[in-house]
């Protein structure tokens, strides 16, 4: 080798001895993991995933526990056996139905279609909930979807009696 290059390769060592002084790290060691760290990183990795998706999961619950007004639909006698009424519940934005199935009972459900958001209506020759849009039909006493598109039931509307008068008081998604 000639001494020129030597020389400088020489020089190279020094600076690199010099470098390492001023930054004392053992790069082998530093970037060293062992096997119990990495378990431990996976370990708690895995649990803060689970606990992420708990909280995902909860969410909707948390949400369904909230307090729902209660309304007076009216008087019992206000819709006939086989008949139906429109209202708004929870809010003035959200409308329902209000069903008096052949046995004399009470449903009420979002009259939103789970399908596209038309509206259904109560089809009493049928005993359904019917929504014209797509031909969509729901049960009156669950309203579980049972032809047509929709797939997921009606959102039900928990209803009361008390006396003579019937009132929403909740939503059940
Ligand atoms: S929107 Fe109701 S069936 Fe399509």
């Amino acid at each position: 080798m000639p001494d020129e290059q030597k020389n400088c390769a020489e020089c190279k060592r020094a600076r690199a001895a010099r470098w390492r002084e001023d930054f004392p790290v053992r790069w082998d060691e530093d970037n060293y993991i062992t096997r119990r760290e990495m378990v431990k990183f996976m370990g708690l990795g895995s649990l803060l995933l689970a606990g992420a998706n708990f909280v995902v999961a909860a969410i909707p619950h948390l949400q369904r526990a909230e307090h729902y007004p209660e309304q007076k639909l009216g008087p019992a006698s206000l819709v006939p056996v086989s008949g139906s009424v429109l209202f708004n519940y929870p809010t003035p934005q959200d409308p329902c139905i209000l069903v008096r199935n052949q046995a004399g009972e009470f449903v009420a459900y979002s009259q939103v279609c789970t399908h596209l958001s038309c509206a259904v209506i109560h089809s009493p020759k049928e005993n359904a909930l019917f929504c014209p849009c797509h031909n969509g039909y729901f049960t009156v006493e669950e309203g579980r979807p049972y032809a047509g598109p929709p797939t997921r039931p009606l959102p039900r509307i928990k209803l009361e009696q008390r006396g003579e008068y019937v009132y929403a008081v909740g939503v059940e998604v």
